[in-house]
């Protein structure tokens, strides 16, 4: 979840290291440091806790001089965000320097042993073990490269390590152990980067390579050597970069996380285009590793993700079942990786990830892998973990998404599913061609129907400044758009910090119903589809109670008029796209009420882009 970078090359390293940690900043903002070795060969460590920004007013204009460094960006795991648990972390000489991201899982017993022998620990850090193991197998005569892989043998868990010595101050080591975020090495001309992510790296290089799990690196100014963990030498290239950096500037929005809402016509648009032709119609979808005859042995499709990817998993759900016509279910990828789930060479597990290395996730997969399950992921990074693990991928295509709550990967990842479904479908000949048809066709307007929906921007705006000082909401949905209302609570909870529950309509009765009075409002997803007349039942049972109902409904259509309180209008859109579509006012919604409140919309506390931590 922390964000890393390195550099080592003929700048003054300091500019570089801060500004990439502003890039990666929405990996975690829990605390900022750097170090770098001046040319005199002192190591100098500054960090602060609180965002970059508390950093960057601590140096004063005095920045550290040197050509190589480190830095990182901290989402807090082991001890509170302070100064001290900041990273990077030091050996008692202060020869050895390491920023980590991930756990150190046996960190207790290593933290002991080196206790004993002499170590003093400044910080409640698992991470300060590894500085300290890398001096204690120097001092025993062993280099530095050699001491850094001695050390990723001891050390459990999933992690991705830069060190770098004072003495040694022409080199930077990395490695990367399991599923806990990775490593990328960026070659420039004379310069050498090292990132957790590649925005971090694209202002100044496209070329790049990314680290596996188990592989460690050494770079210098000229180049970078990879090798095995375990020893030997392994052969890398540097490839072109999959993303540019103007793709992931704001563009002129306030934040991330609207500009994200607001591209998503054309980002859906884009992601579905490559994918899809009508004369005659059919998908193609290159990363799909399955023979018509593998597809039509599937009996059963998993699909599994955390957070909103749960969510896409759930309307996947649908897709599954209604489009390709395979019995499916969605699940919690932290639950069950945990279940000891049932799965087969017949179960198709999709796993949705938006950044391919969350763990719970890639935990899944694993489980799903040891079982011999066919599995395709659903991903927006090239390269990723996921992308590595799963037999084949479809690419949601939506661009970098950097907003850490995510919104145009959703309905990306909706999108490719649906693509899947079709794909399957075909495959097992459940689709006749009219039918595949008319489904592209559906998915096609789907870039149109958002678009239409978010011209209700202004509305939700004066929805936020009507509604902002509730504490608590509750969204309610059926059907399809069951999970929609689920995200709709997600967004809002996670950038304002209001308390909101998101519920299947028919389970309102069943506890929910008891929290409704004025106070606590309701958002309804209540369109024009084959559910509508149930919803309405149950936003007449909270208007019944006194409660408040910001209603979801479809252009044109009035009977919820004089019922609810507010109606927030999105066009007419075919059931099974209809997720897509109604999800835009809700991100909108979330997004004005966190503006009301004077939120930081793209960093809320407590969260980051990438969950690599159990
Ligand atoms: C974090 C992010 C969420 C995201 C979830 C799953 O919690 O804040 O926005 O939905 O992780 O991430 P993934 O990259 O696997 O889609």
């Amino acid at each position: 979840m922390c964000g890393i970078v390195g550099y080592i090359g003929g700048k003054q390293a300091a500019p570089i290291l801060i500004d990439g940690l502003a890039r990666l900043e929405y990996r975690g903002y829990d605390s900022a440091g750097i170090a770098v070795i001046e040319p005199g060969s002192a190591l100098i460590v500054r960090k602060a806790p609180g965002k970059l920004s508390a950093l960057v007013d601590s140096l004063k204009g005095a920045t550290p001089e040197g050509f190589s460094g480190i830095g990182h960006t901290r989402w807090a795991t082991h001890g509170s965000p302070t100064e001290a648990n900041a990273h990077p972390h030091t050996d008692c000489s202060q020869q050895v320097v390491v920023v980590h991201n991930g756990i150190v899982e046996n960190y207790l017993a290593l933290k002991e042993d080196l206790q004993k022998q002499g170590h003093p620990f400044a910080s409640e850090t698992d991470t300060e073990v590894i500085p300290h193991l890398i001096e204690s197998y120097m001092t025993e005569g062993v280099g530095f490269e050699e001491a850094v892989r001695l050390t990723a043998q001891r050390i459990q868990g999933a992690q991705a390590v830069v060190a770098l010595h004072v003495k040694d101050k022409g080199r930077l080591v990395a490695f990367r152990l399991g599923n806990a975020g990775g490593i990328t090495v960026g070659y420039g001309n004379g310069e050498m980067f090292l990132a957790s992510d590649l925005p971090a790296l694209l202002p100044y290089t496209s070329q790049v390579a990314f680290l596996a799990p188990g592989e460690m690196v050494t770079i210098d100014a000229a180049d970078a050597r990879f090798r095995s963990i375990k020893g030997p030498a392994i052969r890398k290239y540097p490839q072109a970069a999959p993303y540019d950096s103007v793709a992931i500037a704001k563009e002129g929005f306030r934040h991330f996380m609207l500009k994200e809402i607001m591209e998503q016509p054309s980002m859906v648009h884009r992601a579905i285009g490559g994918k899809v032709s009508f004369e005659p119609a059919d998908v193609h979808l290159p990363g799909f590793p399955f023979t018509d005859p593998q597809v039509r042995e599937i009996n059963r499709v998993v699909l599994t993700g955390m957070g909103t990817s749960l969510y896409a998993c759930m309307v996947g759900r649908t897709y599954m079942e209604h489009i390709a016509g395979i019995p499916a279910e969605a699940d919690n990828a932290s639950e069950l990786r945990y279940r000891g789930p049932i799965l087969d060479d017949r179960t198709l597990v999709v796993s949705v990830s938006q950044s391919g290395e969350t763990a719970d996730t890639l935990a899944a997969m694993e489980e799903a892998a040891r079982q011999g399950a066919k599995q395709i992921t659903i991903c927006n990074v090239e390269g990723s973990q996921s992308t590595r693990m799963a037999h084949g991928t479809v690419f949601i295509g939506v661009g970098p998404e950097i907003g850490v709550a995510s919104t145009k990967c959703l309905t990306g990842a909706l999108a490719a599913l649906y693509l899947l479904a079709v794909r399957l479908g075909k495959a097992r000949g459940f689709l006749n061609q009219g039918r595949v048809e008319s489904l592209l066709n559906d998915l096609a307007s789907v870039p149109r129907l958002i678009g239409q929906a978010l011209e209700q921007e202004h509305l939700c705006e004066r929805l936020s400044q009507k509604y902002g000082d509730a504490f608590n909401f509750l969204f309610l949905g059926r059907g399809i758009n069951m999970p929609i209302a689920m995200e709709g609570a997600l967004k809002l909870k996670e950038v304002s910090y209001i308390h909101a529950e998101g519920y299947p309509a028919g389970e309102m009765k069943h506890g929910p119903i008891a929290l409704i009075d004025k106070s606590m409002p309701t958002v309804a997803l209540a369109p024009s589809d084959a559910l509508h007349d149930k919803m309405r039942s149950n936003i007449e049972e909270v208007k019944a109670r006194g409660g408040k109902v910001i209603a979801v409904v479809t252009q044109g259509q009035h009977d919820l008029a004089d019922i609810a309180d507010d109606l927030i209008e999105v066009p007419l859109s075919p059931y099974l796209v209809s997720p897509m579509v109604h999800v835009a006012p809700l991100q909108l919604l979330a997004y004005y009420f966190a503006i009301k409140r004077g939120c930081d919309v793209d960093q809320p506390r407590n969260l980051a882009k990438t969950v690599t931590v159990e």
